[in-house]
């Protein structure tokens, strides 16, 4: 029986892979070795040696020895999902939105820096957006509309050591999610409680994909060989697109039952 090795991830996934052997494990309580070109992940529970791993880190705190592990991952040739190469491209956010800028996708301007003793150099006009190092579902970012919210965030932040991007507040109408798992394509609005759709979210509704966006994704999902991606697109009431982030690790919360079966096909395909 083979082995498939899910990385932290949803506790559903245990579901989709009937007649293989799943073994869950958590980056944060884990090693990873390669020892006569075998790779093993090891935490308190032993030792696996996985035929596949499906990643699904999701909202954890970044770490650089995330990295190394993807890094022995690429190194040991077991397959992943989506592969370690994608991964390690899309973990640093910088990293993400420059592959969206050289694809000339419409993504965000920001500034920027790499210390956020800086901020006080990235200030725009009332109100925007500050999102901290390489954080996901939401967590590190706020937006700020006033000077005396500025002031107070500024001081929290100078205690955090990472890089900062400060970029305008779009006042959306709508936050499009683009998944792409291979070939195929669906699309989702999210409606958040506040700002963020992501969080607190209290609507997910699937609408048809428009040409354009269909090839835009696709684009992406070519250049960075993703199994798996989605795209976080705001559109304005003038219907001006502008895209946030891809995701290699995207949520389907909200997004039909079928997604969760294509991609964990792809991974038993591996
Ligand atoms: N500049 C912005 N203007 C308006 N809303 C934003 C902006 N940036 C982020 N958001 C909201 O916050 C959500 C999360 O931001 P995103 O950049 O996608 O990061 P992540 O999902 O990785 O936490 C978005 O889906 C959107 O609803
Ligand atoms: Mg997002």
């Amino acid at each position: 029986m083979k082995t498939v090795l899910i990385i932290n991830g949803e506790k559903y996934w245990d579901n989709y892979f009937a007649g293989f052997n799943v073994v869950r494990k958590k980056v944060q309580t884990s090693e990873f070795l390669i020892k006569n070109g075998s790779l093993y992940v090891a935490d308190a529970e032993g030792a696996c040696s996985p035929d596949v791993i499906f990643w699904r880190l999701g909202a954890v705190n970044p770490e650089a020895r995330h990295r190394n592990m993807l890094e022995l991952i690429q190194y040991s040739g077991i397959p992943c999902v989506n592969s370690a190469e994608t991964l390690l491209k899309g973990y640093d956010r910088l990293s993400m939105l420059n592959t969206l800028k050289k694809l000339e996708l419409p993504v965000i301007d920001f500034n920027v820096a790499t210390a956020t003793s800086h901020l006080k150099n990235l200030e725009m006009t009332f109100p925007f957006v500050v999102k901290v190092g390489n954080h996901h579902g939401g967590y590190g970012k706020s937006l700020v509309s006033d000077e005396e919210q500025w002031e107070e965030l500024k001081d929290l932040l100078f205690i955090h050591q990472d890089y900062a991007t400060v970029e305008k507040f779009i006042d959306y109408k709508y936050d499009i999610r683009y998944l792409a798992i291979n070939d195929k394509i669906w699309t989702m609005k999210r409606k958040g409680r506040y700002w963020k759709a992501n969080s607190l979210t209290q609507e997910y509704r699937i609408i048809e994909p428009e040409k354009q966006w269909i090839e835009n994704v696709k684009l992406l999902q070519e250049n960075i060989k993703a199994d798996i991606v989605a795209i976080d697109v705001l559109e304005t009431e003038k219907g001006e697109k502008t895209i946030l982030e891809y995701n290699d690790i995207p949520g389907l919360t909200g997004f039909p039952e079928e997604t969760k079966l294509e991609i964990s096909e792809t991974v038993k395909n591996k």
